[in-house]
């Protein structure tokens, strides 16, 4: 099986005293393409949010290409996030973290993951 590009194992996100998302696990393979759907409050915006760094998890492990986003800032994630390269060419600015999956497998048939 190949390696995944991003794997979310076990990944908590509190606000205060409360969990917004407990033990979420996603894996995206090269090429795939991954939606995630949920009611309001469901924690979409916030999973998005602890991938790119701008919260951080309080339990679990988010690998992108294998290595482990703990500690990482949301700009070197950026950077070593798949796509970087043609975003930091690109007019639209540099911050634009949330369109990194999307940009990386625009040209290939889309899988959906969902959950309830
Ligand atoms: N900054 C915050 N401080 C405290 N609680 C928050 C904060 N942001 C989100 N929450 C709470 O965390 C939970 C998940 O919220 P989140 O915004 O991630 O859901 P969502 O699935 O993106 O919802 P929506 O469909 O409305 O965008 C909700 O209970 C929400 O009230
Ligand atoms: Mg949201």
């Amino acid at each position: 099986m190949p390696e995944p590009v991003l794997e979310l194992d076990g990944v908590e996100v509190r606000y205060g005293s409360v969990a917004a998302v407990r033990d979420v696990r996603l894996r995206v393979d090269e090429g795939e393409i991954v939606g995630l759907i949920g009611p309001n409050g469901a924690g979409k915006s916030t999973t998005l949010h602890a991938i790119m760094g701008v919260v951080p998890s309080s339990a679990g492990e988010i690998r992108l290409r294998g290595r482990s986003l703990r500690r990482k800032s949301s700009e070197s994630i950026g950077e070593s996030s798949p796509g970087s390269r043609s975003r930091r060419t690109s007019a639209s600015g540099s911050r634009r973290g949330a369109g990194t999956a999307g940009e990386a497998t625009r040209s290939t048939p889309p899988t959906t993951f969902s959950r309830s």
